[in-house]
């Protein structure tokens, strides 16, 4: 196992300290979170999941992780979730993996948010990962066309190996913005969120309460 993903893993699992039997947990998505959910299907926690992708769902399936429907909780105790950037403000950058949309709306229903991240991903200004965004397919040739005279650096994402636009679980297209740095996150989520066609953005917001940072010497910071 290569160094980032033996910091994940170490995250993934220093994380199960949170995390109580039955308890209503929101389950990202990603890397990390596959680390994570293999410690709580191996661990006494017998928790119900809220999953916030297909890939999620189907690996908390082959794991006996039961999971219910979003709307058939009436709250959600604590989400577990990867990060692609994060900064001293425990603010960050989400949608990678294409899934930021259910992520943002588990997250906003949770009573905590919990970060599970490798070294790597920790800088003082956000901005060298690109921001993702999710747009409706119709019209997003426009978008792209706005953001660049914004100065955001679009691209549409596509799949490698047809060359096909990315589709996310929603069926929506991804615009990554590749700023290098954001210098205002609230104005431009402001700006995000004011465009017609825009459904969500990768900006993540005053949203996580804790992150758990694996490297050398494990680091839990939390949201002042
Ligand atoms: C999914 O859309 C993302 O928000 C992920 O949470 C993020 O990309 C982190 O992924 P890794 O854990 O694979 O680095």
């Amino acid at each position: 196992m290569n160094m980032k993903n033996a910091q994940k893993k170490q995250a993934a699992e220093a994380t199960l300290k949170y995390i109580d039997s039955d308890m209503i947990v929101g389950l990202g998505t990603g890397s990390t979170v596959a680390y994570f959910l293999e410690a709580l299907a191996q661990s006494d926690r017998r928790v119900i999941g809220v999953t916030t992708s297909k890939i999620t769902s189907q690996r908390c399936a082959e794991l006996n992780i039961p999971i219910v429907d979003i709307d058939e909780v009436d709250h959600i105790d604590v989400t577990v979730d990867g990060a692609d950037e994060v900064d001293t403000y425990l603010n960050g950058i989400k949608g990678g993996g294409a899934a930021l949309l259910m992520e943002k709306i588990v997250a906003k229903n949770s009573r905590e948010n919990i970060w599970i991240v490798d070294s790597s991903k920790v800088h003082d200004t956000l901005g060298s990962f690109p921001l993702p965004v999710e747009v409706i397919p119709y019209g997003s040739g426009q978008l792209i066309r706005q953001f660049a005279d914004k100065g955001l650096f679009p691209k549409l994402r596509r799949q490698a190996d047809n060359n096909q636009p990315v589709v996310t679980d929603a069926g929506h297209y991804i615009i990554d913005c590749h700023m290098q740095t954001i210098n205002n996150p609230y104005a431009l989520a402001e700006y995000l969120e004011s465009q017609v066609g825009v459904v969500e953005h990768g900006l993540f917001l005053a949203i996580c309460d804790r992150v758990i940072i694996g490297g050398e010497t494990l680091q839990i910071q939390s949201r002042q």
